[in-house]
């Protein structure tokens, strides 16, 4: 009988130090007995077990690499995948493995990304970390893999539409329903519900937030938690060049745009207005120095009613001019769309100035959160991370590049349709203009009006007329962002495919882009979203977009919240009066409380907007995330350049901020690479 030579592999078993859920007790570790199968292209190890159930506790505790040997009659040549069990005769002992490095006896060293939760005593396949499109995946035995992957995730992961005519998102009746790799770390969910439920405490507000009474003053308006900004705003908010400020580095940088002909429903003539220098406003159209605020979006909306009492919402028009000395001035506001006897272009010198900037400020509210934050962030990047999570395997470079853009945005989009959006009793519905059914009217409204280009700063700035306005930082950033992003995007990418060809006949990238154009845009060809991607350069753009939108686009809209919102009056959630349908018939002291939102609803909202601003101390950093999914040279080296790049970034944001603060204006900080984070986690 010929004498067998007994190989050893080397088995490295990382396990992370993740815990979740309510109580911790669910952490990465495992007391079960684990064993492994080792596939190669020449062969496969016998399955092997890695320890008794003895060891296993120190083996698998979390945080810990233990060293394993794998003994097979011969070399297995390169190794492809590992097959991973878990015993499961515990209950609730979920493990979660983070990587697996295997040295072969030929020294050869194969790095196996897993980071995912077993639980179930049932063998699951990962795949060697070097990242392949399906075309050049040619074993029988990957493409079963790959198959095998999706159902199972298909099955986890389901289409679910929450209101008709906006984003579909995941099928889940509560977070906790969520499969466990996207749920809410023990970190994240203790802090979240303790800074929920203090946040009106460490505010002061707790015995404001039940109150039905007018605010006594303006002056009387609690003052939330100190912070450089909300105090610049608390002292700013009248002003008009603060006011015009905020439409390029506030909270909604995005609805400003040029204005070159004047629209037929905001009859401005020149006789109303007084520009610098004596020009005509169809002379400073010309020149590129007159833009618009144009909430057509909330037209029609029926305001909610709140303990009886309706609601008032606007859809204002607002001309800005560009000053010689680059402030943005406000110069005409028309609070409804409709021009009417009754519907008055409000001017600077008219008493009624302040009320209308309120009605305008209180609009934004609502176009802000729901629009722009809420739409184009938070319900984009769930469909871009369940498209993901149901068509495209691990071992595709399309995955390990978006993965770490999907962290935690399942389940804040589960909490926010829960307590925010809720028509029964959520924030909106209790304390906004917008609450209830005018939630989903603004929801379809904006749903109806995406626009891929919209998505796109390089598009969105040069379709806006933006792009020589000065102090606009918003788009400085922007740009500078989406540059640094497209550059990785289009290493990784261009790396694994060569020729557009390769592009075209991915079926399982036809598959993730379709499922997006499907359930987050509804099939709206008017969009301008592909159903189909058919060269690199279109799939690279694409991409770029969706890390762009989880990441800087999100910190732009979402971070400032309170900020900006912390001083009620600049930010409005609702209005309790109409306005007023001629000019004087209003005085600031007796209107402006009346129509302002109540004690009760002032304190509530600024709990929340607290909440909403408040960064988990597991915030990850755009492009720092700790997970290696890619294991390649060239895609890591890609890593580390984009890691320097976003370093740049930041040095030429706090160059640029620096005289700013020495003058005592407002630094834009929003898209500082460092305070980006890596997905829509908040
Ligand atoms: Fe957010």
């Amino acid at each position: 009988m010929a004498k067998v030579n007994m190989v050893t592999y080397t088995v490295k078993v990382s396990t992370g130090s993740l815990a979740l859920g309510l109580t911790g007790l669910t952490n990465a570790s495992t007391v079960n007995s684990v064993s492994i199968k080792l596939v190669g292209r020449k062969g496969e190890s016998e399955r092997t077990q890695l320890n008794s159930m003895l060891e296993a506790a120190a083996d698998f505790s979390k945080g810990t690499t233990s060293t394993f040997s794998v003994d097979c009659p011969g070399s297995l040549g390169e190794l492809v995948l590992i097959e991973l069990e878990k015993k499961a005769l515990l209950v609730g002992d979920d493990w979660f493995p983070t990587k697996i490095d295997i040295t072969s006896p030929e020294g050869d060293v194969y790095r196996f990304p897993v980071y995912q939760w077993i639980a179930d005593g049932q063998p699951h396949l990962f795949r060697e970390g070097k990242a392949l499109i399906s075309s050049k995946d040619e074993l029988p035995l990957a493409k079963k893999c790959r198959e095998k992957e999706l159902k199972q995730r298909k099955k986890a992961y389901q289409w679910d539409v929450y209101i008709k005519g906006i984003p579909q998102c995941m099928k889940s009746d509560n977070p906790l329903d969520l499969p466990l790799e996207v749920r809410f770390s023990y970190n994240k969910t203790t802090q979240f519900l303790y800074t929920g439920a203090k946040s009106a405490l460490e505010l002061k507000l707790t015995a404001l937030v039940i109150s039905k009474d007018n605010w006594k003053g303006i002056d009387a308006i609690a003052k939330v938690k100190s912070n450089d900004i909300s105090d610049y705003v608390q002292k700013h908010w009248r002003e008009d060049a603060f006011f015009g400020y905020q439409y390029l580095n506030g909270l909604n940088p995005m609805l400003i745009r040029r204005c070159t002909t004047l629209p037929v429903k905001f009859p401005v003539t020149n006789d109303m207005l007084r520009l610098p220098g004596g020009r005509s406003l169809e002379e400073e159209m010309k020149n590129g120095n007159i833009f618009l605020l144009d909430y057509e979006n909330l037209d029609g909306v029926e305001a909610n009613i709140i303990d009886g009492e309706k609601q008032y919402l606007m859809a204002p028009l607002v001309l800005l001019h560009s000053t010689p000395d680059h402030k943005l001035m406000p110069v005409a506001i028309q609070l409804k769309q409709k021009p009417s006897k009754t519907n008055p272009i409000f001017l600077p010198p008219d008493n009624d100035w302040l009320l209308a900037k309120i009605y305008v400020r209180s609009a934004d509210f609502s176009e802000h959160e729901l629009n722009i934050h809420l739409l184009r962030t938070h319900l984009l990047a769930e469909v871009f991370a369940v498209s993901l999570l149901r068509n495209v395997p691990m071992v595709h470079p399309l995955y390990k590049l978006l993965i770490p853009h999907t962290r935690y945005t399942l389940q804040i989009n589960s909490l926010a349709r829960g307590f925010l959006i809720s028509d029964s009793s959520g924030l909106f519905k209790d304390y906004a203009a917008s609450g209830g059914e005018a939630t989903k009217t603004i929801l379809k409204k904006s749903t109806a009006l995406l626009t891929y280009s919209s998505l796109c700063p390089p598009d969105d700035i040069k379709e806006r007329g933006m792009e020589s306005v000065p102090g606009y930082y918003y788009r400085d950033d922007a740009l500078k962002m989406w540059a640094i992003i497209h550059r990785f995007v289009e290493g990784i990418l261009g790396y694994y495919y060569k020729t557009d060809a390769e592009v075209k006949k991915d079926s399982e990238l036809q598959t993730w882009i379709q499922d997006i154009f499907e359930h987050g845009f509804l099939s709206n060809k008017r969009t301008g979203v592909p159903q189909r991607l058919s060269s690199v350069d279109e799939l690279v753009k694409f991409a770029t977009m969706v890390i762009f939108t989880g990441s800087a686009q999100h910190s732009a809209v979402n971070t400032g919240q309170f900020d900006y919102g912390g001083w009620m009056p600049n930010d409005p959630s609702t209005l309790r009066r109409p306005p007023p349908t001629t000019k004087g018939s209003s005085s600031e002291s007796s209107s402006v409380l009346q129509t302002l939102p109540d004690v009760g609803t002032t304190a509530n909202v600024m709990a929340a907007l607290w909440l909403l601003s408040k960064e988990s101390t597991d915030f990850v950093a755009l492009g720092h995330h700790p997970e290696e999914y890619f294991t390649e040279e060239t895609p890591c080296n890609l890593m580390a350049k984009f890691r320097a790049e976003l370093k740049q970034l930041t040095k030429y944001v706090h160059d640029r901020n620096q005289p700013l603060e020495a003058s005592g204006s407002l630094p834009y900080t929003f898209m500082d690479p460092q305070l980006v984070a890596n997905s829509v986690a908040i």
